[in-house]
């Protein structure tokens, strides 16, 4: 099986690349974002919760986003693999992924650091527009939609999260720094780590984590 995390900052392009690896590999792709937004449109008992602490920018408590992707572990479709978005994010949930993952007797593969500056985080956030539909990401300038406010693939209407406000986008990136060189580590002495530039265009940035992932991992056929 093929385990594959992203790590990075905000706006890295994390969920760009996990939506365009899981179509490649044909894996699911795991997003603790995606999940904890659905609850919050869905108006469950963990949206509620958890709703506050995204629009201010902060990491919803470990404990709620653990008993999350447990349930989500529990799916079968996870047996062949996953892409994993979003999680973990300290060194608690890593610690925590270890624990779900060795009850499940799944592994990682490969973690992939996705590195870029606060510049392009702010430009690429700032312009962000997501379907409300499917999820898929576009970027105004970046990678817009072939028609205006208009999602490619499914035809849903596109939208701007609400945590990509300026302040909040500072917020949540001044919580990611404080945690992740703690994370970078973990992983480097686990020798899981791949760090690549994600400055370049989405196109060469997959190819990249495409190519590394591949080396690292045997069974994966593209
Ligand atoms: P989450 O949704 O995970 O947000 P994030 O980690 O802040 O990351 P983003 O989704 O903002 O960015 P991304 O790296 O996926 O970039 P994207 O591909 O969209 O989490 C949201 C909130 O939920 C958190 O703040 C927290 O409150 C909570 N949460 C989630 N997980 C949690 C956890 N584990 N524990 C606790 N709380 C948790 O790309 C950004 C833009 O750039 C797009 O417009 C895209 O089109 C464009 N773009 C992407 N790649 C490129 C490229 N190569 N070139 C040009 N443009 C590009």
């Amino acid at each position: 099986m093929t385990g594959i995390v992203l790590l990075g900052p905000p706006g890295a392009g994390k969920g760009t690349q996990a939506i365009r690896l899981a179509q490649e590999l044909i894996l699911p792709h795991i997003s603790t974002g995606e999940i904890l937004r659905q609850n919050v449109k869905d108006l469950t008992s963990l949206g509620e919760e958890a709703e506050d602490y995204m629009n201010r920018g902060l990491l919803v408590p470990d404990a709620l986003v653990a008993k999350m992707l447990t349930e989500r572990f529990d799916r079968p479709d996870v047996k062949k693999g996953f892409i994993l978005d979003g999680y973990p994010r300290n060194i608690s949930q890593a610690k925590t992924l270890d624990d779900i993952l060795s009850s499940k007797k799944l592994d990682i593969s490969t973690v992939f650091y996705l590195d870029t500056s606060d510049e392009v985080i702010i430009q690429r956030l700032s312009g962000r527009l997501v379907c409300k539909v499917c999820g898929l990401n576009f970027h105004i300038k970046n990678i817009p939609p072939k028609n205006k406010g208009m999602c490619d693939s499914c035809g849903g209407k596109l939208y701007q999260r609400k945590d990509d406000s300026e302040g909040t986008v500072k917020k949540r990136l001044e919580v990611y720094k404080k945690e992740a060189a703690a994370l970078i580590e973990f992983y480097e002495a686990k020798q899981k780590l791949h760090r690549l530039s994600a400055d370049g265009n989405s196109e060469d940035v997959l190819k990249q984590i495409v190519e590394v992932a591949q080396k690292c991992d045997d069974t994966l056929k593209i």
